[in-house]
């Protein structure tokens, strides 16, 4: 047989893919996963097979059908007092992974840097490789996730071409304050770079913790690409609709790629997506509420064990801190967890390319029904 592309190389099997295999294997918990183990909002799902029924099964427009970037549009409005125009700034993908994926592909050359956090989500080391790209990370340290000013600046040279924020953050759970975005934001307009801002969990903020989307601060609009997910936002994660909001000239570059990668959005969950947008109003406080209930109902219990940290502001992820509780490392304690508590979660050393924080901690997914999260402390206990 021929030998493949040299692109693929050294690419791994998703961690969470491999994780979610073990669950399966030893009949384990499924912690690891980002993604609900119930059903999404009754009221989309009805939406959307009404539009099957009626017959909107065709291919939609490839930037999105207008009925749903109308909808993203005042959406922004309204909630950001952010103005994207539905024709020329906004465009549907398949879920953010495909944004994310079009936005790093129409902009990056290879050689050209792009600074990430870490632990960073994977989807943006593999997209920013296959463009011949070179992540340079930036750590997020200790148990506010902060980062250090002088490595931010470090991290930013004149190669330099997009930086990838993503607030609220998988896997800490953290927020970004206002503060803490706005060096980010001087070392962007500085650099002259491009800003991809992952918000996929833009709705799942908690206590007084406060979303900024990052083209909300001075300046940034022109430079930013707003990614969002309605997959995460209404709990149906399997329907792989999102969106990405950015410039005309960018709006442009990236549906020169996404026409070419999936060319458009199943046609009947992208109006099920808009009918969701316009009635979002009380599911959101609904959905917001759930989460947070389910983040305390965990928090609770790992407390009642005598295991104790901060709170995550954001997200439906914790990053459990192993200090106290074990001297593996995170592999291995994950390996036990699976095989002898029959819990599964993630081990984010994967997450990590500079430094070996990610060591010390177990990423947990509590996005899951409070059945389940009850089931799961219940194994923990004796850890
Ligand atoms: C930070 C982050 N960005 C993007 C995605 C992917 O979103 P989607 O399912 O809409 O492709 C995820 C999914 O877990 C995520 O955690």
């Amino acid at each position: 047989m021929r030998s493949f592309a040299n692109r693929t190389e050294g690419f791994e099997d998703s961690i969470f893919a491999v994780m979610s295999q073990k669950a399966a294997k030893h009949n384990a918990i499924n912690l690891s996963q980002g993604f609900p183990d119930f059903d999404g909002p009754e009221f989309i799902k009805k939406s959307a097979s009404d539009y099957i029924s009626k017959g909107f099964n065709q291919y939609a427009p490839f930037a999105g059908v207008p009925k749903l970037r109308a909808e993203i549009s005042n959406v922004y409005s309204k909630w950001y007092d952010l103005s994207y125009n539905k024709d020329s700034e906004v465009t549907v993908v398949n879920g953010a992974t495909e944004g994310i994926f079009a936005t790093i592909q129409s902009l990056i050359n290879p050689g050209d840097e792009v600074v990430v956090f870490e632990p960073v989500y994977d989807s943006y080391l593999s997209s920013i490789k296959l463009a011949g790209g070179i992540p340079v990370a930036v750590t997020l340290e200790g148990e506010n996730f902060s980062y250090n000013q002088q490595k931010l600046e470090e991290a930013f040279s004149h190669q330099t071409k997009l930086v990838i924020i993503n607030s609220p953050h998988n896997p800490t759970g953290k927020v970004f304050t206002e503060s803490e975005l706005k060096p980010i934001a001087s070392l962007a307009t500085k650099f002259d770079c491009f800003v991809l801002s992952d918000e996929v969990y833009e709705h799942l903020v908690y206590d007084d913790n406060k979303h900024i989307p990052f083209a909300c601060l001075d300046g940034m609009k022109e430079r930013t690409i707003t990614i969002s997910s309605a997959g995460k936002t209404f709990g149906l994660t399997g329907w792989k609709v999102g969106w990405c909001c950015a410039n005309p000239e960018i709006t442009d570059r990236i549906r020169k790629i996404h026409q070419y990668i999936t060319f458009s959005i199943a046609t009947p969950l992208q109006l099920a997506v808009a009918e969701a947008l316009r009635e979002s109003k009380d599911y959101l406080q609904g959905f917001k509420e759930t989460y947070q209930k389910k983040r305390d109902l965990f928090m609770n219990g790992l407390s009642k064990m005598g295991i104790n940290f901060n709170a995550p502001q954001g997200t439906y992820f914790i990053m459990l801190p192993l200090k106290g509780i074990t001297k593996l490392n995170d592999v291995e304690f994950c390996e036990k967890l699976i095989v002898e508590h029959k819990v599964a979660t993630i081990p984010p050393s994967a997450f990590y390319l500079n430094s070996e924080e990610g060591n010390h901690y177990l990423r947990i997914c509590y996005a899951k029904s409070d059945d389940t999260l009850n089931k799961a402390l219940e194994n923990l206990q004796g850890l």
